[in-house]
């Protein structure tokens, strides 16, 4: 029996075949919105699902089905979807999955945007949204009910890096017959494959480093074919329209080429950076899976390949100190979104996260102090220089 594939090779090489393309090495760009049937009756019978084919891009399109199924095996699903952003991702699922009267089990902290479409979105259509520590699955034991549609969660959750246990939570789940649904954005496949941990689906912001080069909004979705038909079909052709251009289909493909490479380095330099802060006077927080003081870190370690490249951290002086190390950095770039070459730093509670009013955001464990960290690819010592250059030179006192 041939042995299977590592990762690296089959994100670069699944599901493509250059001599069914004109010998092409890259896959062909398909930028077509319709596509032409041979027959009247053919197309009748694509439309009744009696013969399979393309038949409108905002259904499917050869260069998404290629992404679509790529991402799919990396992550260990049956299919995928690919859609116009995270968010499309998230909307499109979730108006799929669940109907008024239906509860979602949330974890306490969430993407701001995901935050804002729960609570001030779904929740005005009669679903009802119950935030539950998922830090201890036992939590969940006791919320579940019959009516318990989806539990849905980030691990590591944006922006202050908690982990849920994907195994203990699915088995919760299933016995009270919820779907678990996981946004894998930060770890990737890479890092942690929630299906294989017993997740149903699993979604991406494709942003963030599955593009990898900050030049591209997308989104991903995997899980079992019938369920992500059904999201093709509902939350996606029908409810939200949210489709992938496929040039951005082929930018994704592009960045999964280098995303074994790229997070081999991010990681690496991470925990560097992590540990440097740690031991920097004016930090009094870092969290970090990848460090032994963080909390979770056992559970890091069963579940992550390698702990990421995101970090959050609070300095002593709180929001003020924050804001002006953070306009007193150089080469580090002050943005929002993830993953990208560039190292990124932002601040959740002004920023990503202010979708949260302050009294959520203390409620839901974002402090105003929190300042967020993308680790990029540049030289190690270029990053350590820049923070360092930055930092308050002594240590200040904190906020009253
Ligand atoms: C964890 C997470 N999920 C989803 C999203 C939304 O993705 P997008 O910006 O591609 O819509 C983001 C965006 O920052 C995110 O960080």
């Amino acid at each position: 029996m041939s042995r299977a594939k590592g990762f690296a090779s089959r994100a670069i090489h699944h599901a493509y075949e250059p001599q069914d393309n004109e010998g092409a090495l890259t896959p062909p760009l398909h930028l077509t919105s319709t596509f032409v049937f041979e027959t009247a009756e053919a197309g009748g019978e694509l439309f009744a699902g009696e013969r399979s084919g393309h038949v409108y891009s905002r259904i499917s399109n050869p260069t998404l089905d290629l992404l679509e199924q790529r991402v799919a095996e990396l992550e260990g699903a049956e299919a995928g979807l690919a859609l116009s952003s995270g968010m499309g991702a998230i909307t499109s699922t979730l108006w799929t999955l669940v109907s008024p009267g239906d509860e979602i089990i949330v974890d306490k902290t969430l993407y701001g945007c995901t935050f804002a479409f729960m609570r001030h979105g779904l929740s005005r259509f009669g679903v009802k949204i119950s935030h539950v520590d998922l830090t201890d699955p036992e939590n969940l034991r006791a919320a579940i009910s019959e009516t318990t549609r989806v539990v849905y969660f980030e691990t590591p959750a944006n922006p202050n890096m908690r982990l849920v246990d994907i195994a203990r939570i699915a088995d919760i789940a299933h016995e009270a017959g919820a779907t678990v649904v996981v946004d894998n954005t930060y770890a990737t496949p890479y890092l942690t494959r929630p299906i294989e941990m017993g997740a149903d689906i699993v979604l991406h912001s494709a942003t963030k480093y599955l593009g990898g080069h900050g030049d591209v909004v997308a989104g991903l979705v995997v899980g079992k074919c019938e369920q992500i038909g059904e999201i093709r079909l509902v939350g996606m052709k029908d409810m939200t329209g949210a489709v992938m251009a496929p040039f951005n289909a082929l930018l994704i493909l592009r960045g999964l080429k280098t995303l074994a490479l790229r997070m081999d380095r991010h990681c690496a330099t991470a925990q560097k950076v992590a540990e440097w802060l740690e031991a920097h006077p004016v930090v009094c927080k870092v969290h970090f899976p990848g460090l032994e003081s963080f909390e979770q870190h056992d559970l890091a370690e069963r579940q992550m390949d390698q702990p990421g490249g995101m970090i959050a951290f609070e300095l002593e002086g709180g929001l003020q100190a924050g804001t002006e190390m953070m306009n007193a950095l150089r080469m580090i770039q002050r943005a929002v979104s993830l993953g990208d070459a560039e190292t990124l730093i932002q601040h959740p509670a002004s920023m990503t996260h202010s979708t949260y009013t302050p009294e959520e955001r203390a409620e839901h464990g974002i402090s105003e102090g929190l300042v967020r960290l993308s680790v990029g690819l540049e030289d190690l010592n270029d990053i350590l220089d820049d923070l360092n250059q930055a930092m308050p030179s002594k240590p200040v006192a904190a906020a009253a």
